[in-house]
């Protein structure tokens, strides 16, 4: 390799690195609900574990309320006279995320470990209806 590439390679892999490292709030939360929620999928029915999905699932319904207090990256590219309405229905959805995450956390308590887990494929729909709407592609 000729010694300029290298000298290239050496400022755009730093730089590449700090564009990665600019993950957005809302990109934060929703990484602490990719992995709570697979940690979930993994424990949901397990009697043994009750109290600690419990915990884990008050920290899954922290995230989705932080969530809501934050604007996805898609807002700029709507409409002004849009945004307020975008908005309106980015909470409302994120809402249903946590409703879900309560039911869960309700039947876990009730130890209707069957119950629960079928409600994780509700999870899975809110997400991706979430994801169609509310995030840039
Ligand atoms: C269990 C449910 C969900 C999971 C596991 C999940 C997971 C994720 C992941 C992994 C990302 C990419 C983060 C990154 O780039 O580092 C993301 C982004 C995003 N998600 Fe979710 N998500 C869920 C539900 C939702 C819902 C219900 C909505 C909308 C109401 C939503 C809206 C978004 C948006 C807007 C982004 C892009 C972030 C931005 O614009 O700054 N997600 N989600």
């Amino acid at each position: 390799m000729k010694l300029q590439s290298i000298l290239a390679l050496a400022v755009i892999i730093p730089l590449l690195s700090v564009l990665h490292a600019e993950d957005s709030p809302l990109e934060k939360q929703m990484q602490i609900l990719a992995k709570g929620t697979k940690q979930l999928s993994m424990q949901v029915n397990d009697p043994s574990r009750q109290q600690s999905t419990v915990t884990l699932i008050e920290s899954l319904r922290k995230a989705a309320l932080d969530s809501q207090n934050l604007q996805p990256r898609k807002t700029a590219t709507v409409p002004q006279a849009d945004q307020a309405p975008f908005l309106a229905a980015y909470k409302a959805q994120i809402q249903k995320l946590s409703d879900t995450y309560g039911q869960i956390e309700e039947a876990v308590k009730a130890g209707q470990y069957d119950n629960a887990k079928s409600l994780l494929g509700k999870l899975g729909q809110l997400k991706k209806e979430g994801h169609g709407k509310f995030k840039q592609d």
